[in-house]
């Protein structure tokens, strides 16, 4: 593709050079195509932009919401306008279809499209006193200065759906990316800029985990939100919890698709394969365990199997490819890793094709699999894999199906497939999960309605909605009379 963009940071009204350790991101595709270079940042660029987020703080505290949500409508029609050519970034860095890279902007700009309508929603509520001549107000004020930490497998969507309702709500935001995805950082901040953001609203801070230890460490942060592994969500929750910052901590998954004896299995079978496969099964909300209803189990999974080997896998770019690679060689030798621990433990591989793609060197590329785990404890069944990777097991009825899918310390989506009202009815009390998905994939997520998940999946106040309101602001209660 085109030539290595230099990396910079933004720090008040500035792009500049960073002072810490080189940055590099890498086509998963072709690993010899340098995609962006740079410094990371270094403690004085966070000192700085942490500085500049505080001082531009109570200007855009005072902003009337309308005026801010105006700055975030600008930025989402300048990324609409640019869908395509920065979706093929997007392909190009994190691996994705191009189809999925031209969707995920658009869908970063339609999240600013609805946060920039903050100025028109409800602001608080008014309460009735027990006191003569008095009202109660419920008043909300920003939290401040908000540290956003986004992963790399929704570069730009993500970014939007927590920097936007952050500044919406009147906080000002310093925001590290996921250190293989800057590409596609660069291209929101600029867009932000050129929408006529005020300097120090938003500041952009390129580098690795030591720069995500020292922003949640920094004492000019007042609220975290991160999305990334259970695992560094609880240290950075506890690492918050000793300074009394609040956090917002979008976790990791193990989603259940539970496919019943009365299914329809040609909608089943779409929409497993594509909560499995798609984006290579880089979601937290990829479908990873599949259960099924033995008296269906034999159709539906020749079914899946043969939709999962017939997937085109290969370069992002390419329109015939259907799943592209996936973030890196270390992950894809972790995925190899488990899928060749569990068939140790007695799993059996139904798809096909080697897990193993291509050569080393070659790209990070593993094939859709899908894996028989039933009468076995492998560990695949339980961890977190994120890839093209989903195991199966067969129970007998709903409610061992249920069982089955609240196993494990994750609970952020499930997918439930049945034409009976009444089971469907019965999973919503039975599944301990974030978002069900009633007869559609277990991934997804519309910008309106609360994002997250239960159990290890999730801390703190949900994303998105107006869920996304309880987390960047707090509430003042006025008791107000009048004077006389
Ligand atoms: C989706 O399912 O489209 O990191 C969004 C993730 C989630 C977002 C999923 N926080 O995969």
């Amino acid at each position: 593709m085109t030539a290595t963009v230099d990396l910079r940071h933004r720090i008040g009204g500035r792009w500049t050079d960073g002072s810490g350790e080189p940055v590099e991101s890498w086509s998963p595709a072709h690993p010899e195509r340098l995609v962006a270079a740079g410094r990371a940042a270094g403690d004085d660029e966070l000192d700085a932009a942490v500085e500049a987020a505080r001082q531009a703080a109570s200007g855009w505290a005072r902003m009337p919401a309308a005026s801010r949500g105006a700055f975030l409508r600008g930025a989402g029609r300048l990324l609409a306008a640019r869908a395509d050519g920065l979706g093929a970034e997007l392909a190009e860095e994190e691996g994705k279809t191009l189809a999925e890279g031209i969707g995920e902007v658009r869908r970063a700009a339609q999240i600013l499209d609805y946060v920039s309508g903050v100025g028109d929603r409800v602001a608080g509520t008014v309460h009735h006193s027990p006191r003569p001549g008095e009202r109660i107000l419920v008043t909300r004020r920003p939290l401040g200065v908000i540290a956003a930490i986004t992963p790399f497998n929704f570069p730009i969507a993500i970014p939007a759906w927590k920097i936007a309702p952050a500044l919406a709500h009147g906080n000002t935001v310093v925001w590290k990316p996921a250190d293989p995805v800057p590409l596609l950082a660069l291209r929101l901040a600029a867009a932000l800029v050129e929408a006529g953001l005020p300097d120090g609203v938003l500041n952009l801070l390129i580098g690795g985990p030591d720069l995500g230890r020292a922003m949640v460490a920094h004492p000019g942060i007042d609220g975290i939100t991160f999305t990334g592994s259970t695992a560094v969500g609880r240290s950075i929750a506890s690492a918050a919890a000793a300074r009394g910052v609040p956090v917002q901590a979008e976790l990791g998954g193990k989603n259940a698709a539970v496919v019943l004896a009365d299914a329809d299995l040609d909608l089943a079978v779409d929409q497993v394969a594509a909560g499995a496969f798609n984006s290579s099964g880089q979601k937290c909300t990829a479908t990873s365990r599949i259960i099924v209803d033995e008296s269906v189990a034999d159709e539906f999974l020749a079914r899946l199997v043969a939709r999962a080997d017939a997937l085109v896998v290969g370069d992002p770019l390419d329109p015939a490819t259907q799943v592209g690679p996936v973030i890196s060689g270390r992950a894809r030798e972790s995925m190899l890793g488990a899928v060749a621990a569990a068939s140790a433990s007695g799993v059996t591989r139904l798809t096909s094709r080697e897990p193993a793609l291509g050569a080393a060197g070659d790209g990070h590329f593993v094939a859709p699999t899908v894996l028989d785990c039933t009468g076995t404890d492998a560990a695949v069944w339980d961890d977190e894999l994120f890839g093209p990777i989903v195991g199966v097991k067969r129970v007998s009825g709903a409610a061992e199906a249920f069982a089955e899918a609240n196993r494990g310390e994750f609970g952020l989506t499930a997918a439930m497939f049945t034409r009976d009202l009444g089971t469907a009815l019965e999973a919503i009390e039975a599944i301990d999960t974030g978002i069900l998905h009633v007869n559609s994939e277990s991934a997804g997520a519309d910008p309106h309605v609360p994002f997250g998940g239960a159990k290890g999946s999730g801390l703190g106040p949900k994303e998105q909605g107006e869920a996304a309101q309880d987390f960047f602001t707090h509430t003042t209660t006025v008791y107000l009379r009048g004077g006389a």
